[in-house]
């Protein structure tokens, strides 16, 4: 490590300096690194280091991308939580294949993720829905998420109307058009910031079931 590379590891991580990604061992697996990545980013401080870009392209190929929060991830995929109404949900509807992006810029960290969506089963969804606050669970009912605003008054009065509607009810119920959708990923890049441009890129790529790894010019 460049005496750069270390000060910025210690202003960032405090305690805890994670490895420059081409010191990796050979036998390394995408989601532990993934994860030990997740968890230098929330060591750091950094507001929100869950949020990620989801991008998504409509039937007739225009790409579009938005940030959402990474509720849940496993060898099975990446999960987010949104209206199955939404331009995204739509586009994922038509389009399966999807890419993720988490940028950590203070730590020069990014990791690019390609895959496949599915929904999560409603069971999976009610669960995390029922963990939410209760204005929140109240917004998902009022907002029709990506529709344009009727008078701009429109999403309040929604809202008022569905904290009447729920007002005597302890539960609120998951709305069918609310979900998650989870990223299979084939594809996970981890790039690291290095002295004079020198970033490490380190790839995995599905093959057969197995992950295989390699490395790309900067
Ligand atoms: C940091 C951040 C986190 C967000 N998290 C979510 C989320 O988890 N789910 C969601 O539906 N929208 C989330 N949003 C709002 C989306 O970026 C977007 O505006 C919304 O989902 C509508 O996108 P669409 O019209 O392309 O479907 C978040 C926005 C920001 C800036």
């Amino acid at each position: 490590m460049t005496l750069f590379e270390k000060l910025r590891c210690l202003l960032t991580f405090g305690q805890g300096i994670a490895l420059p990604i081409s010191e990796l061992s050979a036998d390394a697996k995408p989601l532990p690194l993934f994860e030990q990545w997740l968890n230098d980013a929330k060591k750091s401080g950094i507001l929100l280091p869950e949020s990620m870009s989801v991008s998504s392209c409509s039937k007739e190929g225009q790409p579009s991308s938005r940030m959402v929060l990474l509720k849940e991830f496993d060898e099975e995929g990446f999960v987010f939580y949104t209206n199955y109404a939404s331009r995204k949900s739509h586009e994922l509807e038509e389009n399966s294949k999807v890419a993720l992006l988490f940028h950590w810029n203070v730590l020069q960290l990014q990791i690019r993720i390609e895959g496949t969506v599915s929904k999560v089963s409603s069971e999976q969804s009610a669960n995390y829905f029922h963990s939410r606050d209760r204005g929140s669970q109240i917004g998902a009912w009022a907002s029709k998420q990506s529709q344009k605003l009727t008078h701009d008054n429109e999403l309040k009065e929604r809202d008022v109307h569905f904290k009447n509607k729920f007002a005597d009810s302890s539960e609120i119920p998951l709305p069918k058009f609310w979900g998650g959708w989870q990223i299979k990923p084939h594809y996970i890049e981890f790039w690291q910031g290095r002295a004079s441009r020198l970033h490490d890129r380190i790839c995995f790529e599905k093959e057969d079931g197995q992950w295989q790894k390699f490395k790309l010019h900067p």
